[in-house]
């Protein structure tokens, strides 16, 4: 039996996953790492702790595993987006890595955006957010040029990684994407982008298929951990579409809802063609010549766990929730919108925040809970909306990931919001198993993705929509649209004051 392990380099630890042939977890092992805030709006982390919790996997999964050093036949890589490391000439790392949920670049956004205008949407199918990666380009440009000055060589997370495994320099088409810089449909970076910023093609690294691989582990580190043969490494990809491979969404039928601190709705797309006009993110995906569109919830689980520390902090979840299932759809007239920390889908808007529409002194703390459920979940169902209207889409199945997945009172809620049968994966790996099917691919081990998916992710039981429910949830949602225009120009009022 052989091994893979997938390597989840995320926000706040890194995660292997160990693999067998079958796809059955053999291991897992997980290593924290801090967020450095040197201002507000400002996150960063340093490249080189991301190493040490590579290196710190790599020996508990030696010190677990009997096999592990004889049995591990390739590595992959699930990354944070975005998130730009620079190197200088001798591959050295210059400063922290600029995350994706840095928000110092608004200037630098409309820079973009009134440089290019419809032109950007054209290429990189996509609008500049402050969390991309061109953006915080632009700003070490400006306001760091003696490191500017420096840079020879740009990198997202994973690949950084990486490089330190085989020595040589790559991006996935999927991250790629996910910079700004790449023409999506042509799977190029943009020259028309780079000469307009004054961004040398050499500085970025060779483009790749996720599962291509980008050489073998270094032999000083296949040494240093006693590997028995060669280990293979693979280019692997961003970590939304490592999840919904992970989670099978590998065609147009099947969407996916994952809840973490914010929330994703993601989509399979045959091709880039669909003009979501920068409402929804487009990015080319894991598997060869496809693509996914994702809506994001800024505050998705991150608006459950406000609402819980604020008005309930000596509940536990499970408390909290109890009894959702008595409360009727709608929450007896309570709606909640969970702009909490503003919003990127449908509405970019980072001024506005939530509200409770309609309290009334029958409502109880268990109204209010429902509400937020409810109104994380239309939230949602604004991108769902978006790909059916826009693109045609129609949805069978929607697979629930992450914490919206642990509750069944909030997962009778998905299926009658989103009009869809709901399941869940058997065992929920995250993003870690997305990135060890891509080495399992690169390998051989299957021809595609999708055969592989076929064999390593398996689903639970399906939650059905209730047709009183969802003909309740079809009027309520019509009033939560209401709500961003309604309440807008007071939210953005109050941020001046
Ligand atoms: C996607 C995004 C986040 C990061 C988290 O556009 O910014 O989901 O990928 O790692």
């Amino acid at each position: 039996m052989a091994y893979v392990l997938g390597i989840d380099l995320g926000t706040s630890s890194l995660k292997g996953l160990l693999l067998d042939e079958h796809g059955k977890a053999v291991a897992s092992v997980q290593k924290e790492y801090p967020l450095i805030h040197p201002k507000s709006g400002y996150s960063e982390q340093d490249p080189g702790q991301w190493i040490l919790a590579c290196e710190y996997v790599l020996d508990r999964l030696k010190d677990e595993v009997a096999d592990f050093t004889e049995k591990l036949e390739g590595i992959s890589f699930s990354g944070q987006m975005h998130s730009l490391v620079v190197l200088d000439e001798e591959n050295n790392v210059l400063r922290n890595a600029i995350l994706w949920n840095d928000v110092r670049t608004t200037k630098q956004c409309k820079a973009i955006t009134d440089a290019f205008g419809e032109e950007l949407l054209a290429i990189t199918k996509n609008i500049a957010l402050e969390g991309f990666t061109l953006p915080k380009i632009l700003w070490i440009q400006e306001n760091e040029p003696e490191i500017w000055d420096k840079v020879r060589h740009m990198l997202l997370p994973k690949d950084y990684l990486g490089y330190w495994m085989t020595g040589t320099m790559h991006m996935d088409y999927s991250d790629a994407a996910g910079t700004l810089l790449l023409d999506v449909e042509k799977k190029e970076w943009s020259e028309a982008i780079l000469e307009k910023f004054l961004i040398p093609a050499a500085y970025l690294p060779e483009l790749i298929g996720s599962s291509g691989t980008t050489g073998n582990l270094r032999p000083e580190l296949a040494n240093r951990f006693g590997f028995e043969k060669e280990v293979k490494i693979f280019a692997g990809g961003a970590d939304n579409a490592c999840a919904a491979i992970g989670a099978g969404i590998v065609n147009a039928e099947t969407g996916m809802a994952s809840i973490g601190t914010s929330g994703v709705f993601l989509a399979f797309e045959h091709s880039a063609e669909q003009d979501y006009q920068g409402k929804l993110h487009l990015f080319n995906h894991t598997i060869e010549n496809g693509y996914y569109s994702m809506g994001v919830t800024l505050a998705a689980g991150h608006s459950l766990n406000w609402f819980k520390d604020t008005f309930a902090p000596d509940s536990t979840f499970e408390e909290l929730l109890e009894g959702m299932d008595a409360i009727k759809p709608g929450a007896d007239g309570l709606l909640f919108t969970p702009y909490i920390v503003g919003e990127r889908t449908p509405h970019v808007d980072s001024k506005i925040r939530g509200s409770f529409i309609g309290m009334d002194t029958n409502h109880t703390i268990k109204h209010f809970a429902r509400a937020v459920l409810e109104g994380i979940t239309f939230s949602l169902k604004d991108s769902q909306v978006l790909m059916e209207k826009v693109a045609g889409k129609s949805f069978k199945r929607v697979v629930s990931v992450g914490g919206g997945a642990k509750n069944p009172d909030w997962l009778q809620i998905q299926a009658d919001v989103f009009d869809a049968e709901i399941t869940c994966l058997e065992v929920e790996q995250g993003p870690g198993l997305g990135a060890a099917m891509l080495a399992a691919v690169g390998l051989g081990w299957f021809p595609t993705v999708t055969a592989c998916a076929d064999v390593f992710v398996a689903y639970k039981d399906v939650v059905r929509p209730i047709p009183e429910n969802v003909a309740a949830y079809q009027k309520i949602y019509a009033l939560y649209t209401q709500v961003y225009g309604a309440t807008k120009e007071l939210c953005h009022a109050l941020a001046k004051e």
